[in-house]
């Protein structure tokens, strides 16, 4: 352990909470200070399995300990805000899993809380910290592939909840779907690469059980610029995981696939696959080692969280079929 190692709290302990929990025991920068969770069987598990003494039922409980320098939140979405909002008051930097919120209304507390302070506050949306994606985003930039006129975003899911994601929320309409737990990290990148999203048009379908998520949406969204986007989602259906991002230029085409395989080609051409290793690859737990140290980093704050929550919200909870002008 180094000597400016940080101490971390985990609050929740669940598929993904585990994962990262996996990266940050491997660095000597971090000390897994204290779990938390709810549910006493998962805590008592995770702590024996990663050796944490400290163990809490009760986030207030892991928040009002002075040593604890940083907290990493990973409860289900509707759980977010009061956590968080109450590790501002506690004075703990913050690495909160995406959404940001459960709702516009709710992210734009927790990025209020946050503007002005000096606490860290990032999001956790990996798919910025990987080389193919950054590759990606230095193509567009250096133009070689024209105007974008068009980007396509296609979801689709045989299982939904995904088997290795089975819990009681994530195919509920309250806080699940494809378009929330999937949909908002390309939202994400999107903004990122491209801009302000200023305009969406969204229709979803949803099974006969009032509580259950989407099964099907059918979107388009403008940039400030005019590109469009079209956004093609279905879960429960035969076949392959379908997971592509497209961009279409006046000379060429972009693709990921995947998650993370990138191709790309000339127009009339074949796509081939770019490879994004050359490029520099950082990973989110470091990037936040270094923002809590007050070093530079590369790391996607609550700003950006609030700001893919807008979109979110406007295609899962459309106001009326037609175009909805989005305000941030
Ligand atoms: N960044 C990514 O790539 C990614 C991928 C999937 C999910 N997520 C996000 O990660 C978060 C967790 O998802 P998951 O799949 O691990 O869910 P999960 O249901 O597997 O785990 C959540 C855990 O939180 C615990 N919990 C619930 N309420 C709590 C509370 N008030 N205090 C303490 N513990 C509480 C539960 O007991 C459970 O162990 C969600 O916000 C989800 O959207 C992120």
């Amino acid at each position: 352990m180094g000597v400016s190692a940080i101490k971390v709290g985990v609050i929740g302990l669940g598929a993904v909470g585990e994962r990262l929990i996996k990266i940050m025991q491997e660095r000597d920068d971090i000390v897994l200070a204290a779990f938390c969770d709810t549910s006493e069987d998962r805590l008592a598990h995770m702590a024996e399995a990663y050796e944490v003494t400290e163990t809490y039922t009760d986030y207030e409980e892991l928040l009002v300990k002075p040593e604890i320098d940083a907290v990493y939140v990973a409860v289900p979405p509707k759980y977010h805000e009061k956590i968080v909002l109450r590790a501002v008051e506690t004075g703990k930097h913050i690495l909160c899993e995406k959404p940001l919120a459960n709702s516009v209304t709710e992210a734009k507390r927790m990025a209020d809380a946050v503007n002005n302070s000096e606490l860290v506050h990032a999001m956790h949306f990996p798919l910025n910290y990987q080389g193919g994606i950054n590759r990606f985003e230095q193509l567009v930039q250096e133009g070689g592939y024209g105007e974008i006129c068009r980007l396509n975003l296609k979801m689709h899911f045989p299982h939904w909840p995904r088997l290795w994601q089975q819990n009681d929320w994530v195919g509920k309409r309250e806080q699940g779907g494809f378009v929330l737990e999937v949909g908002v990290h390309w939202i994400q990148l999107m903004q990122r690469v491209f801009g302000e999203i200023t305009e969406v048009k969204s229709k979803l379908q949803f099974p006969e059980d009032p509580e259950a998520c989407e099964t099907g949406i059918i979107a388009e969204m403008k940039f400030a610029d005019g590109a469009e986007v079209l956004i093609d989602g279905l879960s429960n259906i035969a076949g392959e995981e379908q997971l592509e991002f497209g961009v279409y230029g006046t000379e060429g085409t972009l693709m990921i696939r995947n998650w993370r395989e990138l191709s790309a080609g000339k127009n009339g051409g074949a796509l081939k696959p770019v490879n994004g290793e050359d490029t520099e690859n950082k990973d989110l737990i470091g990037e936040f080692v270094k923002a809590v140290q007050g070093e530079p980093a590369q790391i996607y704050d609550f700003a950006a969280g609030y700001k893919a929550q807008v979109v979110l919200e406007a295609l899962r909870d459309p106001a009326h079929d037609g175009w909805q002008k989005l305000e941030y």
